[in-house]
This record gives C-alpha cells, structure tokens and sequence, in this order.
C-alpha cells in the first residue's frame, strides 16, 4: 500500500528529465522530488523554477540534490544519458550510455535505495537489464520506459487513421524500443473491435498498416530531425508509469519489462504491456501474438541479446 508522503529522486535534468519533473508538477503526483545532475546550476535552478508551478497546481517540495537523497526515495527515475543525434539509432548510445549507467547506479545503490527504478535513458531496453544487473535489486523492481511512448504513438496514429481519440485506441508497440519494435496488430482494437476488421471495413490494406507501423518506428527520427530532441512524448509516458507505481494501481500499461519464459525468451527487458503497482512489475501479459509478430518478437529479442552481450562483456 502506499504511504501518504511520497518521494521521487530524477537522476539527469536534461530535456528529458525537466520535462519529466514539470509533468510531475502538473500532475500533483508525488509530495517531494529532488533532482540529481552533474549540472548543479541546472538542478538548483530547475527546483526554483518548478516551486514556482506549485501554488497553481498542488504543493510540492522541489530540490537539487546529491545521491545520497536516493536512500529515502519511493521511486529513482534515471534518465541520465547522452540523446540521439539526427540519425544515431538508439543502439549506438549503447557504449557511452552504459558507463553513464554505471555511474549513477553504484552511488544510488550506496545510499540504501530500497524502492524502485524506472529507467528511460537509451538504449533502455538494454541500460534497464543492466541496472538491475549492476544494482541487484529484486527484477520487479526495475522498470524500462520500453515501448510506452511506441504504444501512445501507435494510438495517436491509429486514432487519426479510424476518427476515434487515442485514448480508446487499444494497441501495442512491442520489443525493442527502438528499430527492430512491431506493432502488435492482431491484438489491437477498439472498442473491443479488432483493428484488422475495422481497416478491412475501411478498405485500408495491411500494408497501409504496416507503412503506419514503420512511421511510429521512425517517429523519433522525424521529432529529432526537426528540433533536435523528444522530450515530452517521453516524459509524460514517465508520469503515466510513475503514477501507476506511486498510486499502486495494478495498471496494465506498456513498459519494459523483465520476461520470464514468456514469448519463449528469459534473462530479458523488452516492450509489452504489463501489470504495474507500487512493487514495480506486478506481472507480465502475454499477448497472443500472429506468425508475423511471434518473429518480429524473436528477431528483436536477438538484437537486444547481443547489444546486451557486446556492451557489458
Ligand atoms: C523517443 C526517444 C525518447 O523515442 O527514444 O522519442
């Protein structure tokens, strides 16, 4: 159950992480949030900026910090990183990302951090399975961004394509977040109406579909050509899964998570809708998945495999 006083470290204040903190603000979701950078004219002055938020939106304490704030939190969210640059795929951040992973995770893990991590610095399939390796924290415990903002994606488009909002779209981005992610089609629907019929109804083809499925995969692409960075996409999926935690709400939501045997694969994070509350990964769902989607899900688990492999050998 949780506690009344609740409190969230952010670790790496960049655009991805003050956007993160300022969704935090909006939302009124945690009592307190202190924010960890190397940075610390950044992380002093994104806490006075953000204290300013909070007579209009709900009280909150924000302040700069070091690790050792780690030892209290409910919640570490890291999203610590170097970010794409026009035309980096994500699995190139693989070896400087890693030592920044390396970096912050001893310290949090020194400070007698005892809650949970929600990781979302890139590659973060691969940067979620390595801190829960280097932090040896309990799997549930570790929570990847994973295909949550594929997922929004994919609902921003399918709601276009069928009139509906995106929020009653019902649909997966699954794997890998990143080029080798599929959209889990054969599951999606509306309203409890599969996707596939109502395109076949619409007289929209598979592959129009599929050409949808590669736009979301290069939607970052498209978002970092054209100013540089994402950042709220992210940060507001960050909230959405922060939320379900702090809450404990036993929300099913897309995230990465750590699988056990299901899809056939193990000793693995990667996307697919799962059960989360307040113990991080409450269980993993596995959709029922067609012949071209049981592949895409093992090809793009090799990938991760071996990025996974090369960068902490
Ligand atoms: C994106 C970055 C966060 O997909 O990976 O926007």
């Amino acid at each position: 159950m949780s506690k009344n006083h609740q409190k969230v470290v952010l670790v790496g204040d960049g655009a991805v992480g003050s956007s993160y903190a300022f969704a935090m603000a909006q939302q009124g979701i945690a009592e307190e949030f202190a924010i960890v950078d190397i940075i610390k004219d950044r992380t002093k002055g994104d806490a006075l900026d953000l204290e300013d938020a909070t007579p209009f939106t709900a009280p909150k304490i924000f302040y700069s910090a070091d690790y050792d704030t780690c030892k209290d939190a409910d919640l570490v969210v890291i999203t610590a990183g170097a970010p794409q640059k026009p035309g980096e795929t994500r699995l190139q951040l693989v070896d400087k990302n890693l030592k920044i992973i390396k970096s912050v995770v001893e310290p949090i893990v020194k400070s007698g951090f005892d809650g949970i991590f929600l990781v979302a610095a890139n590659p973060v399939d691969v940067l979620t399975y390595a801190v829960q390796k280097l932090s040896g924290f309990p799997r549930n415990k570790v929570v990847g961004s994973g295909t949550s903002l594929d997922s929004a994606r994919l609902r921003v488009a399918l709601g276009k394509l069928f009139d509906v909002s995106p929020v009653d779209v019902q649909a997966n981005m699954m794997a890998e977040h990143g080029d080798s992610e599929f959209a889990a089609y054969s599951s999606a629907n509306i309203g409890g109406v599969p996707v596939l019929e109502l395109a076949k109804e619409k007289g929209i083809s598979m592959d129009e579909l599929l050409k949808i499925e590669d736009d979301v995969r290069k939607k970052a692409y498209q978002i970092i050509d054209l100013k540089g960075a994402t950042f709220y996409g992210v940060a507001t999926a960050l909230t959405r899964i922060s939320r379900a935690i702090l809450h404990d709400e036993n929300a099913v939501l897309p995230i990465g998570a750590p699988l056990n045997g299901e899809y056939g694969l193990k000793d693995i994070y990667i996307g697919t809708p799962a059960v989360v509350n307040a113990n991080g990964v409450a269980q993993v769902l596995e959709v029922p998945l067609d012949e071209r989607e049981e592949k895409a899900m093992t090809d793009s688990a090799k990938t991760l495999e071996e990025v996974a492999k090369n960068g902490m050998a």
